[in-house]
Parts: C-alpha cells; sequence; structure tokens
C-alpha cells in the first residue's frame, strides 16, 4: 500500500537535515512502497519547484557522496508542499482536500511528523482530530512526535491525553533518535542473540555500569531552548534513560513493540527514586566556563551543561549494581559509550605488589564514533615473568561491513512507515521517565542544590567526578576514542 509522509514544520532545520535525506536515502535503496510521497507543510510560501530545489541541495550536503542525479529527480518528483498555518483550522481543511487529491481516493497509510515548534504538538493533534484526517477508513494513519515529549510528568501526561484523544495508543511514534542508532539495536542482538554475555549479565559478575554520552560542541545558538531544558531534560530524560533501559532489560518473550516495551518499562519502575541526601551524594551538576558569555544565557544562569546521576535498578539482576549515568557538553571528545565493568576475579593469584588488583575485566559498546565493542582481558606480558597487562579483543563495524552506518532516522522513518513501533517510546515510558528526572530538576533547584561545579571545555566534566568516584572504590572509563 502507498504511504503519504506528511511533514508539519517543514521549512524547519529537521526536515532539512535529516527527515528529507533518510527518506531520499531508503528511496534511493528502493525501501519505500510504491507510490509513496512526501508533502511539506508550513506557513512559509513554496511552489513545489522551489521547495524542491531548496531540498535538493540540503540533500546533496547532507548525503555526501550517496546523492545520486537521477535518484533524487525520481524521489523529487514525489514531493509536495502546501502552505498551511497550524493555528488555522481552514488550513486544515486545503490540507485534506489536497491530500485526498493527490491520493486520488486510494487506500494509502498516512503519516503525521510533528516537526514543529513542541507548543504547536497539542493545537496540531485535535486540528488533525477535529478535521478528519486522523480517520482511518481509507488507511492506516500514524503520528509521529519529536522530542522534546513534555518538559516534566505533568506536561508529558497532558501532551498523551491530547494524544489519546484522537489517536490510538498503537498510532503514536514517540521518536528517539538514540534508539534508531545501529549500535544501540546491536545493543539487543549482543544480549539476546548470543549465549556468551548472558550468564554474566547480572550483579554476580558485572560492578557497575557507566553510560556515557559526551560531546564536544558546546550550546552555542541554542541557549533559548538550552536555558530552560539543561542536560538533564536535553539528554537524561530521553537518551540516556533510553541507553540504560536498554542495557538492563530482561529479554521480551518475542521482538514485539509491546513486548519490548513491557521490558524497558520494568526497568524504569525498578529505579530506585532519588530522595533526602542521596541529591547531593548521588549527583552532580557542572556548567562548562564559558556558557555564561553564549548568547541569550542569563549572566547568573545556573542550567546544567553537564549531569552524572548514580542510579540503582531495584531488581533480582541489577541490585547492588550502581549504574553512573554522564553526559555533558564542551568535553574533551565526542563519544558515546557503554562500559560494563565487571568484578574483580575473587582470588588475585598474579597480584603485582603495590598494585594488588589490576584493571578488571570491561566490555566497552562504543555506540559512536568508530561503532563497535571491545572487550578487555589480562594477558601474560611475554618474557617478563608474571607480569599482566589488560589487552583487548576489538570489533568495528566499519571494518566488518565495508559500509557506513546509516543515519538513525533512516531506520526509525521506515519503522514508522511500516507500522513497527518497537524502537519508539510507549506513553508510559515516557512518563516514567520524567517522574525519575523531575524529582532531580526540583532538587538542583531548591536551596539545597548540590554545587554547580564549573569545569573548563576539553575536559570530561567536572573535576570532582574523580574524586567522586574513587571513594566509592571505582574509577571512570574515561578513553577516547577506544577504537580507531
Ligand atoms: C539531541 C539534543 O537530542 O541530541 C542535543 O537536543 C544533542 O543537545 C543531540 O547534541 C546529540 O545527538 P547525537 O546523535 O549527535 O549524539
Amino acid at each position: 500500500m502507498p504511504h503519504t509522509f506528511v511533514i508539519f514544520g517543514a521549512s524547519g532545520d529537521l526536515t532539512s537535515r535529516k527527515l528529507i535525506p533518510a527518506l531520499y536515502s531508503l528511496f534511493a535503496k528502493g525501501r519505500l512502497a510504491d507510490g509513496t510521497r512526501v508533502v511539506g507543510v508550513s506557513r512559509s510560501e513554496f511552489s513545489y519547484d522551489a521547495w524542491r530545489e531548496q531540498l535538493e541541495q540540503t540533500t546533496r550536503t547532507y548525503v555526501g557522496t550517496e546523492f545520486e542525479e537521477s535518484s533524487w529527480r525520481d524521489f523529487a518528483s514525489r514531493i509536495y508542499y502546501q502552505t498551511g498555518d497550524i493555528q488555522q483550522a481552514n488550513d486544515f481543511e486545503s490540507l485534506a482536500a489536497m491530500l485526498d487529491e493527490l491520493e486520488g481516493g486510494q487506500r494509502c497509510t498516512r503519516l503525521y511528523y510533528l516537526s514543529t515548534s513542541p507548543r504547536l504538538y497539542h493545537v496540531a493533534v485535535e486540528a488533525l482530530g477535529s478535521s478528519g484526517l486522523a480517520d482511518e477508513s481509507n488507511g492506516e494513519r500514524r503520528i509521529v512526535v519529536e522530542k522534546p515529549f513534555g518538559t516534566d510528568l505533568e506536561t508529558a501526561e497532558s501532551l498523551n491525553r491530547t494524544l489519546h484523544g484522537v489517536f490510538d495508543e498503537r498510532q503514536v511514534y514517540r521518536i528517539d533518535h538514540y534508539l534508531g542508532k545501529e549500535t544501540v539495536q546491536n545493543l539487543l542482538v549482543l544480549r539476546f542473540a548470543n549465549s556468551i554475555f548472558e550468564p554474566l549479565w547480572n550483579r554476580n559478575y558485572i560492578d557497575n555500569v557507566q553510560i556515557t554520552v559526551a560531546e564536544e560542541v558546546v550550546v552555542g545558538s541554542r541557549a533559548g531552548y538550552y536555558e530552560t531544558s539543561g542536560i538533564l531534560r536535553d539528554m537524561f530524560q530521553n537518551h540516556l534513560l533510553q541507553l540504560m533501559m536498554i542495557t538492563a532489560m530482561e529479554a521480551p518473550a518475542r521482538f514485539s513493540a509491546d513486548l519490548v516495551r513491557d521490558e524497558k518499562v520494568k526497568v524504569l519502575q525498578a529505579v530506585r527514586p532519588l530522595t533526602g541526601a542521596a541529591f547531593a551524594q548521588d549527583t552532580i551538576r557542572g556548567q562548562y566556563k564559558g556558557y555564561l558569555d553564549e548568547p541569550g544565557v542569563d549572566s547568573k544562569s545556573q542550567t546544567a551543561t553537564f549531569a552524572s546521576l548514580k542510579l540503582h535498578v531495584d531488581n533480582w539482576r541489577w541490585q547492588g549494581v550502581p549504574f553512573y549515568l554522564r553526559s555533558g557538553k564542551a568535553m574533551s571528545c565526542r563519544t558515546t559509550q557503554i562500559v560494563i565493568q565487571f568484578r574483580q576475579p575473587p582470588h588475585m593469584l598474579f597480584a603485582d605488589g603495590a598494585r594488588r588488583s589490576p584493571d578488571a575485566n570491561r566490555l566497552v559498546i562504543q555506540v559512536q564514533p568508530n561503532e563497535g565493542i571491545q572487550l578487555h582481558f589480562h594477558t601474560k606480558v611475554p618474557d617478563a615473568g608474571m607480569k599482566l597487562r589488560l589487552t583487548d579483543l576489538d570489533f568495528n563495524f566499519q571494518e566488518e561491513f565495508h559500509s557506513a552506518l546509516p543515519d538513525s532516522y533512516q531506520r526509525l522513518l521506515l519503522d514508522a512507515l511500516n507500522g513497527d513501533a518497537s524502537l519508539f517510546a510507549r506513553s508510559d515510558e515516557v512518563e516514567l521517565a520524567w517522574s525519575i528526572i523531575d524529582p532531580i530538576v526540583a532538587a538542583w533547584q531548591s536551596p539545597a542544590a548540590p554545587v554547580l561545579e564549573i569545569y573548563p571545555s576539553g575536559m570530561w566534566g567536572p573535576e570532582c567526578l574523580i574524586q567522586w568516584m574513587r571513594v566509592q572504590g571505582r574509577e571512570w572509563f574515561d578513553v577516547c576514542p577506544v577504537l580507531d
């Protein structure tokens, strides 16, 4: 069945940077259903040709060497544009008429993509309902909602209520682009398609888990958004908690959207709520030096650009295993990694004097860049008595498969078109994630907030982080890149 992909907020950056390049690449690979068309909607005036020309330039840039003239022309002939204002009910009537005409009365799956300012989500959803655009008598209707999904639990609940007033949960796709990353999906494969890791994947063998999303970029021109969001809302409520869920979840009975999401939700339900002294003991907040000079930032801003949280998952598998989550802007390098830090052997046969315990085994999942996996284990240094060294086994996607990994939007858009919601967040998942993050946000805004640590750019966050770990008898794994 053909698909109609309708983008609201089409003149925005996301459309040209991510959505159109992903749809074009899918088209060029022959992955889109025959007859699939794309319709952009926004307030700017564009003729079809003008919009297609503009998209050609940007798609060329973002797709790079894989851009191919003739397939673009073919794809571009399926791109349409409709001027429309989300706040004008009449414009939805015109859109409905335009879509009916394009589809020629054929049964068709429609996907509405909300890429507008989040403050327009409610009104857009309600207008889709009242204009009959959500009606499924002539094919399925789905809606994709970009992040941020609310700014706290209350606003997320309210948005879910609005969505459920028009769409069933099965029609709603809440996007988190981290779930579209090949390496994140591969974590499911690593854990559940191999038998060697599962017996070790628990409190008996794992000492701690470190999930790091470090970025070199600074906030720059995004201060308007970032000042109200900060690192907890921008990165933890979604990406970091998603990575944690995939790392900690149980194997679902089948790989189906609801069963996968049931298991992920159970992880969030088991996260021990932070209370009282834990906010000061188990969280670190930081701000990079120079943040206050960014355009649009209040000169006294307390917004955190770095955070580290120590969370516990209260279930049988993870009891006593801390999950350290950290993320920051202006850090020393760009890396997203999940480190499974195994325990020391119970008896150290080869302890070498002063350093009684050499590093223990570690599994490093390098989510990006240089995507791959590295396993660290001890080896005897040849011809040096019983001297040991930590060595590694590497797996690198690029070397193994000789092709660049597709952008996460390709996988997610295709899944949404095909009706597979496994890699999208469910309403309860998003709400639970907020219920973990909200109390930390509140504690950080209270008089008892932990000190805002100022860190110089180009570091692994505030200096106190090292000591914080050390007093817990642990160390961060701060190597970047782990794979070349
Ligand atoms: C976005 C955040 O969701 O993710 C940005 O709003 C952040 O602040 C980005 O830079 C990171 O995504 P990626 O895929 O580059 O790691």
